[in-house]
């Protein structure tokens, strides 16, 4: 029988929470399917890692899990240890190490799911987001001059290399083209002249390649505004590294919140392995209460089964989250429920049963 090789990394706050319930669903789904099984390493990275050795990772983490089928990540970051140390020491270090250019995020309003728009249907809201996760505005460069004096000078670098933006425009032309949907790009061209110039530029050239594509350019400000306002217009849309991840914030908070709000970072070519982990945070606020909502993290498994060559595990995974919403029992308290993170979890494998 298969067996996959699953790279866990729980990580801080309530990442451990979220993930048990992910495996949890994983274990269940290779028991239901019949034709492949798991085998999980868990890796106690993040931030008290850090404390103990001074590093969010050992030196060779990434030489470590590089053979794995894929990555499961919690969350990173937590009170007491800088966020651009344990976030660049671990997070953006896999991303990047690992080359996964592509941060693909659904924006899907679930029947059952809390909406804050007034008349939004479910099927009004069905985006999905192909955020640069390579470069552009997270590159980690500049230069901090003068510290502490009068003179002191901050420059944040942000990083367009043609190589960077040409393929991720690609990547979202093709999903386009495979699903028949139109292609939106957000920018911000009018006031950074040259990277959003540039990338408006290439998305043109690209689009060259798709003339069977319909496609909509939008400055990230109006784009932000229609998201609220007429969410209908946006399906498949590409945008920068921080502008997606901003705007997937957004997206979750119109389709039911943080607890539901699901990501991959994938590595195309397979030259290195894809992670998959919720787009929340360690919730400090929450974290070892038991309140955290699993769903988002089981989405995003449902996003490793689709990789692994399971669409039809995918699918069935957000129906399944979709059949909890509107059944309204097992919830955890984000989405107006009272049960906890693995009762929710169990509910959820109960179901898929
Ligand atoms: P956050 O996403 O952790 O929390 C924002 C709000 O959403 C909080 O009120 C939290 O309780 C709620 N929330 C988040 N996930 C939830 C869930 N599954 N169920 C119920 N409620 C949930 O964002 P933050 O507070 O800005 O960041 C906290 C820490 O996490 C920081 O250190 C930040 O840098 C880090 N962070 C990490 C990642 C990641 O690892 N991918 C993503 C975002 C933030
Ligand atoms: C996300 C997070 C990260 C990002 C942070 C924690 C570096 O907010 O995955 O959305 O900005 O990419
Ligand atoms: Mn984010």
């Amino acid at each position: 029988m298969k067996a996959y090789c699953i790279a866990v990394i729980p990580g801080d706050g309530i990442g451990p929470e979220v993930i048990r319930e992910a495996v949890k669903v994983l274990n269940a789904v290779a028991e239901l399917d019949g034709g492949f099984r798991f085998e999980f390493t868990h890796y106690p990275w993040g931030c008290e890692y850090y404390l103990k050795t001074g590093e969010m990772m050992p030196a060779d983490g990434l030489e470590q899990i590089r053979h794995s089928d894929a990555i499961l990540l919690g969350a990173v970051g937590y009170p007491g240890v800088p966020d651009h140390v344990s976030l660049r020491g671990l997070l953006l270090e896999l991303r990047h190490g690992f080359d996964q250019y592509v941060n693909l995020r659904p924006v899907k309003l679930l029947s059952g799911a809390p909406c804050p728009l007034k008349d939004a249907q479910p099927g009004d809201i069905d985006m999905l987001f192909v955020r640069e996760n390579s470069e552009g505005e997270y590159s980690g460069q500049g230069v901090w001059l003068y510290p502490n004096t009068p003179r002191e000078v901050v420059i944040q670098d942000g990083v367009f290399s043609r190589m960077g933006c040409e393929r991720v425009i690609r990547y979202a032309f093709e999903l386009a083209r495979k699903e028949k949907k139109t292609l939106t790009s957000i920018s911000k061209g009018n006031a950074l002249n040259y990277s959003m110039v540039f990338w408006d530029q290439i998305f043109g050239e690209v689009g060259r390649d798709y003339p069977d594509v319909e496609t909509h350019s939008l400055l990230v400000d109006a784009a932000a505004m229609f998201m609220v306002k007429d969410p209908k217009r946006f399906q498949i849309v590409v945008t920068s590294n921080l502008f997606g991840d901003i705007l997937t914030d957004l997206g979750a908070a119109i389709s039911g919140g943080m607890g539901l709000a699901a990501g991959a970072n994938l590595n195309p070519e397979r030259r290195f392995p894809s992670m998959f982990e919720p787009i929340h945070g360690s919730a400090p606020d929450i974290a070892g209460k038991g309140l955290a909502n699993p769903l988002a993290a089981i989405w995003s498994a449902g996003q490793l089964l689709e990789h692994l060559g399971y669409p039809e595990w995918y699918s069935r995974i957000v129906a399944t989250i979709e059949q909890m919403l509107t059944m309204r029992q097992n919830l955890t308290p984000d989405l107006g429920g009272n049960a906890s993170t693995s009762a929710c979890g169990d509910a959820f494998v109960a179901l898929l049963s």
